[in-house]
């Protein structure tokens, strides 16, 4: 069978999802193609519309259609009806449905570089930002049996708007940033999930990490730098890092298991990714 996977999402044009998806296909021994479609919001109609016409197998959904996708799926899979938005559409016995795998696919990222972290799940965790990414990620951890979650914001109602996925054996204390900065070596877990430190504000660091403890796991989902302000100055302050770019290839991965029931490795592609972010075309 030839696969015709998709993705559509605006701007598109710069996508690495088709590059990763062309290692699967290679890599798995299956064959198909992975197309970025550029999707301006006046011409999103017109191309669902022509995605149904070309009996498209699947295809991934960006920003800014995660959650507007959704009126357009005959089905939804429950963890994505509880995020409330779909990055993964498959068709399947000709219905659309929706998945997401933003949230699991960081988690699969995390654990593959700290194992360490699945044998306490009472460990206290902060996650920074409240926006889409951060929804995904809390979820995704509380899945994963993780009790002591906080969170904290900028603006401190968007973080409290994440507690409609808490369950009841979850703590959840929402925090403001500033007083963040004062409690780092509480945690042994602080993921970042805002865009602050992303390029071309480079220089930008959401909050500083001066009082973290060492060993603390510190994760930045921005994966352009590779090592943002964030990570560099955890490093500096005793931290374990984890760059954001191994989420972008496990949610990919997952994508490709919806679709093709294929489970693909991406150990040997976190290294190829991470020098073409680096600028080298030839990987
Ligand atoms: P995504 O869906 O990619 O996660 P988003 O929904 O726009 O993106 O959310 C971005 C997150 O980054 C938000 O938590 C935002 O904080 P606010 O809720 O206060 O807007 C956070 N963020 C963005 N720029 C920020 C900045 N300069 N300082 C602190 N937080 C910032």
């Amino acid at each position: 069978m030839n696969y015709l996977f998709g993705l559509i999402g605006h701007p598109v044009g710069h996508s690495l999802s088709p590059w990763i998806h062309e290692h699967f296909f290679e890599q798995s021994n299956i064959k198909g193609i992975y197309r970025a479609i550029p999707t301006p919001m006046d011409e999103l109609d017109q191309i669902i519309s022509g995605l149904r016409f070309i009996n498209i197998d699947g295809f991934n959904v960006t920003v800014p259609y995660k959650e507007k996708i959704i009126s357009y799926l005959d089905e939804m899979d429950p963890y994505a009806e509880k995020m409330g938005a779909v990055n993964t559409v498959k068709k399947q016995d000709g219905k659309w449905i929706g998945y997401n795998t933003d949230g699991r696919g960081y988690l699969r990222s995390l654990m593959s570089e700290y194992p360490h972290l699945k044998e306490d799940t009472a460990v206290p965790i902060l996650i920074l930002g409240a926006g889409g990414a951060a929804r995904g990620i809390y979820r995704a951890l509380i899945e994963a049996g993780f009790s002591h979650i906080d969170i904290a914001n900028r603006t401190i109602t968007k973080a409290e708007a994440l507690l409609k996925l808490q369950e009841p054996n979850v703590k959840t204390t929402i925090k403001t940033l500033t007083e963040m900065t004062k409690s780092t070596a509480d945690y042994s877990l602080i993921i970042q999930t805002s865009s602050v430190g992303m390029k071309p504000n480079i220089e930008n660091q959401i909050i500083q990490l001066d009082k973290l403890s060492t060993n603390t796991v510190v994760s930045d989902i921005v994966y352009q730098p590779i090592k943002t302000k964030f990570l560099q100055s955890a490093e500096e302050n005793g931290g374990h890092i984890h760059h954001g770019h191994g989420m972008l290839l496990h949610q990919a991965a997952l994508a490709f298991e919806i679709w093709t029931g294929h489970r693909v490795k991406v150990d040997n592609l976190v290294n190829k990714l991470e020098q073409r972010l680096r600028g080298d075309k030839k990987c």
